[in-house]
């Protein structure tokens, strides 16, 4: 087929199409479509590196949270990523799966082990390695959870729950919230909530319905920015009103990050048992340790029916996610639930299994809430001079600090946010942002004492510099080359 129907079919959708504004956009991650994000890259960004930039956007398709790409990359290691130009970057985005830190040299020895033994597992076999990963997920996760699917992504251990809730409840209907993210395939974006991923997708999956997200900054029902759990009960009224739900699944704490408040899952838990709809919870990014403990549910007292754990499971190395179902959800023998080429991976297990031994043997649950509890606190104190920070919110290494430009215009606060995400990187930070103004903030467990002060001087430096010169128009360019303060920092 030749490429012109496709283009002027794309062409026809956004000329009868009503595009919403990029801003209703900024959800999940800083889009690659800012101003400022040109000019910090033409003058950050050296020939040899256009020249890589200018290849990946050549041959990749484009799309608005990667390619055109910032920069590019030519090592990782520990809390850190080393770029073409040699520059360091403390690295407090991550994707969420740096856990144990990159190339964890007790990660790189087990994969290196397990690859020379057995480096692939061919179907009808299983192997020691994802026997002992099953039982360790199964060991740790609250309530009854005694099975284990995995899955070469958390989008596709999504997929299993989704079908999973279908074959135990022989319903079809989910009710999820909106601004969730479960992936990117279609049916992880039925049932998520961000328009960046939705809109013109065509017809979702039918049967899934949205509700409002515990976000007391955009309640519905005016709660006030003190959540009533309102937002709670409406799930309870939506349960009983279709009747026929087969599960709620939803992201136990957003990654925006925003933190429900302690009876709201275990309301929903409830909500649940009453009409028979099971409860799936979503901890692809954060389980293994992110929030201080080694799954976020655990903190709000629920065992859901289900739960996904993803990103970090496969050691900041390789694509492994897992569904644990409790026991009583082994009820389909008969059909094909996953069925992934990688389903049983040896390599990729083992890597599993390093990564919660090194958590487990490094205590780093504990270094999590310490670390988070720490940090939460040094931005308190700046917050008290600094009216930048609207808000700080944090549950253990999950942090995102709420950027306010003052004049209560949405788009001020993003330009705002996004300059200063900039200015960091110059010195030598990583992070993203979400929803436009929340410098969202998630370095490795293995951070160093040092490592972090670094980081918090480098933030908080950038932040006081952006507030003194609120009216004045951004550089949006490095002074000088970018560089970590301490690239070599141990502690
Ligand atoms: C909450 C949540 N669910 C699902 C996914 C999808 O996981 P993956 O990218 O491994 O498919 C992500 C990825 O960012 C996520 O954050």
């Amino acid at each position: 087929m030749p490429d012109w129907p496709v283009s002027l079919i794309r062409k026809g959708l956004r000329l009868t199409r009503d595009r919403p504004p990029i801003d209703a956009l900024k959800t999940e991650g800083d889009l690659n479509l800012s101003g400022i994000r040109q000019a910090w890259s033409q003058r950050a960004i050296d020939a040899e590196t256009r020249k890589l930039l200018d290849e990946d956007t050549k041959y990749f398709l484009h799309q608005s949270l990667s390619t055109p790409c910032l920069n590019v990359l030519s090592g990782c290691q520990g809390s850190y990523l080393t770029d073409q130009q040699g520059r360091k970057f403390l690295d407090f985005h991550g994707n969420n799966v740096h856990q144990i830190g990159f190339g964890n040299p007790t990660l790189v020895a087990a994969i290196t082990k397990q690859l020379e033994r057995l480096p692939f597992c061919t179907r009808r076999y299983t192997n020691e390695p994802a026997i002992q990963l099953a039982n360790t997920l199964c060991s740790l996760a609250p309530g009854e959870a005694n099975r284990v699917l995995f899955a070469p992504s958390g989008t596709a251990a999504i997929g299993m729950a989704l079908k999973l809730a279908r074959a135990v409840t022989g319903r079809f209907k989910t009710i999820s919230l909106w601004d969730s993210f479960h992936g990117a395939s279609l049916d992880a974006i039925s049932i998520g909530g961000e328009a960046i991923f939705r809109r013109d997708a065509g017809p979702l999956l039918p049967g899934c319905e949205h509700a409002p997200p515990p976000d007391p900054a955009q309640c519905p029902f005016d709660c006030g920015h003190l959540c009533n759990l309102k937002c709670a009960d409406y799930i309870d009224y939506m349960l009983r009103k279709e009747g026929d739900v087969a599960a709620v699944v939803a992201e136990t704490v957003r990654s925006t990050p925003f933190i429900p408040p302690k009876d709201y899952w275990k309301r929903i838990r409830a909500a649940c048992d009453r009409h028979g709809t099971l409860l799936i919870l979503d901890e692809i990014p954060h389980c293994l340790g992110r929030t201080g403990t080694m799954f976020t549910c655990e903190q709000f007292d629920v065992a859901p029916d289900i739960l996904v754990v993803g990103k970090g499971l496969g050691g900041g190395v390789f694509p492994l996610a897992a569904m644990i179902a409790r026991g009583g959800l082994n009820v389909a023998p008969d059909l094909a639930l996953g069925h992934y080429t990688h389903e049983k991976n040896p390599v990729a297990c083992a890597a599993g299994l390093a990564t919660i031994r090194y958590i487990q043997e490094h205590d780093l649950l504990k270094r999590a809430r310490d670390l988070g509890q720490r940090f939460g606190e040094r931005i308190l104190q700046f917050q008290k001079n600094h009216p930048i920070v609207r808000e700080f919110r944090g549950l253990g290494l999950l942090m995102g600090i709420v950027i306010s430009a003052g004049n209560s215009s949405q788009e001020a606060d993003q330009q705002l946010a996004e300059e200063i995400m900039y200015e960091c990187l110059n010195r030598g930070l990583n992070f993203k942002l979400t929803l436009g103004n929340i410098l969202t903030l998630t370095p490795p467990l293995t951070l160093t004492d040092r490592e972090m002060d670094d980081a918090l001087e480098v933030l908080e430096s950038v932040m006081a510099e952006a507030e003194s010169r609120m009216d004045a128009p951004f550089a949006g360019a490095p002074a000088k080359s970018g560089g970590s303060p301490h690239p070599d920092s141990e502690d």
